[in-house]
């Protein structure tokens, strides 16, 4: 297959995940990777275990089975402090950004630069916030506004900015187009092709096909709780891979 190289470009290569909730089998045995640089669309109808997935590689939960392989080497990511430790960084739909702070607060929270006795560098965070948005194509008047203030285009931008600034090798985003406008929308595909331009590796989940066709090099399609469908975009076309992911739900494979 095209997209069966050897392995030395794999950036991530997760095996034979498992995870329940309780009696919910979420993830049924899933091989998932994604190479130096590529950007994934994750695929999939609702309750398909892709969130379920990514969550396990950002560290906010624990797989019952499987193993984790990051840089060749095999990994435990036992929380998303581990995961961001190893440069995954996520991006959600609902963001955790703390409205009422900042720009440059928002982009370091967590990770404040200080000074001596403790200050924090708030010339640093300006600094550094504002050039990874501008980085972005993103030009905001101030590092001092708070987020509240932005667009939902704009708080994306805000949250990839992040990724950018601390080195981030692997930025999983978990449907961040869901109630954007067009115009929104367009930004934050924008951002995300800047991301990849700057070598980054993407995981773009949503459930919009559009979307992710435009900006995806391969497609992983789940529905409950496996991969059904892997494919590169030299392979389908958007009306085709809109036909998989339909096909993917409704056929029952077990
Ligand atoms: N924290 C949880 N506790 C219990 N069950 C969960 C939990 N998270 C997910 N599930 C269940 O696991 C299955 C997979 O859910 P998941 O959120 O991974 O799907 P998804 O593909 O991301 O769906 P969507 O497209 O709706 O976001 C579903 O049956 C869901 O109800
Ligand atoms: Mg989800």
């Amino acid at each position: 297959m095209s997209n069966e190289n050897n392995n030395s470009d794999l950036l991530v290569k997760m095996t034979n995940i498992h995870k329940w909730f309780g009696r919910v089998y979420a993830v049924r045995g899933v091989d998932f990777q994604v190479r130096q640089g590529e950007t994934v669309g994750l695929l999939g109808d609702n309750g398909a275990g892709k969130s379920t997935l990514i969550k396990i590689l950002c560290g906010y939960h624990q797989a019952e089975k499987g193993d984790i392989i990051f840089e060749g080497k095999k990994v435990r990511i036992n929380s998303p402090r581990e995961a961001q430790k190893l440069g995954i960084e996520t991006v959600y739909q609902d963001q955790a950004l703390a409205p009422n702070l900042s720009i440059a607060r928002n982009v370091f929270m967590g990770r404040e630069p200080v000074k001596g006795m403790g200050m924090l560098d708030k010339k640093l965070m300006d600094e550094e916030s504002m050039k990874a948005l501008s980085n972005l194509g993103l030009r905001l008047d101030s590092p001092d506004l708070p987020v509240i203030t932005l667009s939902g285009g704009g708080r994306q931008g805000v949250a990839i900015a992040r990724a950018l600034h601390f080195k981030a090798k692997l930025v999983i985003l978990d449907e961040p187009t869901v109630a954007l406008s067009v115009k929104e929308v367009g930004e934050v595909l924008e951002f995300i092709k800047q991301l990849r331009k700057e070598g980054i590796s993407v995981v773009f989940i949503s459930h919009n096909i559009y979307h992710a066709f435009s900006i995806a090099e391969r497609f992983v399609v789940m529905a409950r709780g496996k991969v059904m469908r892997e494919v590169t975009k030299e392979e389908v076309t958007l009306d085709k891979l809109n036909e998989l992911v339909i096909e993917s739900a409704i056929v029952d494979i077990d």
